[in-house]
């Protein structure tokens, strides 16, 4: 039987009246996750041409940023974190932006996950093995129901600023300045607290790279070796639904190591004993990220060095502000969150502005709406961007549209996570596009801070072990069954793939 297959379509952009113009035909490219040319051209008054550089940023309005009441101090500081040593290596971030790219085409999936916010007081060597070994169970649920590999992301070693609906904040009549993240202030409610202090810079520069040596050491000194998988389930999990169906995964893969080795597999190729683990935050404090921006001797190239992978917020990806100025220029994948206050148009220049030479990888795109407006804004989004020949990795945050407050304690519920999981699944799945990614607040602590999950944690329990600083984790049971719930998607959506072949159309026909 012969197949008709159709050729990726050359589709030209339908930009705004005078936002963007749409080249030539010859200049088009396909959907297709392949380096290509760009075919979009960004509006002279967005351009800033080649006249980047990490401080470029300073020209333009830069929102959410502390005010601190001594400049002086700022400097110094500043100074200080430029004399040390980068955080991540460039060509991390290059082997990296291979494996989004991979993500874009449905051959991995990226699974992002870690605390809102790091915070001083709860830095210990316990907390981040917790966090590392549940995204390795997670991954290895993923992988086992996608068959694909999985890129493991930690919102860690980094993630300390935060954006804020308010700059202050009143509780009992007294309005104090709100609460940014450790690297700019303290959480208490008290102006000593709430001042912001240039020297906490330099303190989540060093808890950042003691955070990475210990997760550089699990990741290369046999910690995450495959053989241990079995070991990685969580003392308090044992005895739950999601500990149990884990240690099913597991118990499969130490068989099929087994059987692997009696087939001759050397137990010592780098697969078997190391794994790839990355780190990211929000690219929110520009006067941090600029003094940790450093060029890349071997390509002559600007990288963001103070983590593998820098996002851009809801609040910050203004066209000609600060924060997409300096994401423009630096070479490392990046990530752009998006709500349902996205326009089409906006998103098509957006994408053309931090990735103008439309290399696959280097862009994810993080909606997070809620699954009800998911439903009904993303598929313009994702028709916009495929018109545009854009590439892009599409990635779910199912948290930040589903913040509430219930008993004075903002949460999430559980339902509504997955629903917006299921959404998101859901409309690639009828638009023929790829899902590439989840992006998860979690922790590998028994905290709970969401409701719902199998372990029904209800509205009561919130004040029982409540410990974010900022907004609700997802604890370690509730995470894991997240991630079976996208490992069944995967599963799905391989299925209905190889059902697709032509060898199983023929088998069919
Ligand atoms: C976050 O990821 O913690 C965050 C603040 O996200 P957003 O920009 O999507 O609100
Ligand atoms: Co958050």
């Amino acid at each position: 039987m012969k197949l008709q297959m159709s050729q990726p379509q050359a589709l030209r952009a339908r930009p705004r009246a005078g936002a963007l113009r749409a080249l030539p035909r010859r200049h088009t490219v396909s959907v297709s996750a392949v380096a290509s040319e760009p075919r979009l051209v960004v509006p002279s008054s967005l351009q800033g041409g080649s006249s980047w550089s990490p401080n470029s940023w300073r020209s333009k309005p830069a929102l959410q940023q502390p005010e601190y009441q001594d400049q002086a101090e700022v400097v110094k500081a500043c100074e200080e974190i430029a004399r040390m040593p980068p955080l991540i290596f460039a060509g991390e971030c290059r082997t990296l932006q291979e494996r989004l790219a991979k993500a874009a085409t449905g051959e991995a999936f990226v699974l992002f996950g870690g605390d809102c916010a790091e915070a001083f007081s709860q830095f210990s060597a316990n907390r981040i093995r917790d966090l590392y070994r549940l995204l390795l169970q997670m991954s290895t649920v993923l992988a086992f129901g996608g068959g694909v590999p999985i890129v493991k992301l930690g919102r860690i070693a980094g993630q300390f600023a935060k954006p804020r609906s308010a700059p202050t904040e009143t509780i009992n009549g007294v309005t104090l300045p709100a609460y940014r993240g450790d690297i700019i202030n303290g959480p208490e409610f008290t102006p000593e607290a709430r001042r912001c202090d240039p020297w906490r810079l330099v303190r989540a520069y060093n808890q950042s790279a003691a955070t990475l040596n210990l997760l550089r050491g699990f990741s290369y000194g046999g910690y995450a070796g495959l053989s241990r998988v079995s070991q990685w389930n969580l003392d308090f999990m044992k005895n739950t639904a999601e500990g149990h169906a884990y240690m099913d995964i597991a118990k499969r893969v130490d068989e099929a190591i087994q059987f692997m080795i009696a087939c001759g597999m050397d137990t010592n190729m780098p697969f078997m004993r190391e794994t790839e683990f990355y780190t990211c935050h929000e690219c929110l404090l520009l006067d941090y990220e600029e003094a940790l921006t450093r060029m890349d001797s071997t390509t002559d190239r600007w990288y963001g060095c103070s983590s593998h992978f820098l996002w851009c917020g809801e609040r910050t990806r203004q066209l000609d502000h600060a924060h997409v100025e300096f994401m423009r220029g630096v070479n490392n994948p990046i990530g752009v969150k998006v709500s349902d206050k996205m326009d089409p148009n906006d998103i098509v220049t957006l994408i053309a502005m931090l990735n103008p030479s439309n290399k696959p990888g280097r862009l994810s795109i993080i909606v997070r709406m809620g699954a009800r407006k998911l439903r009904e804004k993303m598929p313009a989004l994702i028709e916009a961007v495929q018109r545009s020949g854009q590439v892009v990795t599409w990635v779910c945050d199912p948290m930040h549209g589903n913040t509430e407050t219930v008993s004075g304690y903002k949460t999430r519920r559980y339902e509504n996570i997955r629903s917006e999981i299921e959404a998101f699944f859901d409309v690639h799945e009828q638009m023929g596009t790829v899902p590439g990614g989840v992006h998860l607040e979690m922790t590998g602590d028994n905290v709970t801070e969401c409701i719902g999950g199998g372990a029904s944690i209800s509205e009561d329990d919130l004040n029982s072990r409540y410990h974010t600083h900022c907004d609700p984790r997802l604890n370690a049971e509730q995470s894991l069954e997240i991630a079976f719930y996208v490992a069944q998607r995967l599963r799905q959506r391989r299925e209905n793939l190889a059902a697709k072949t032509p060898a199983a159309a023929a088998a069919s026909s």
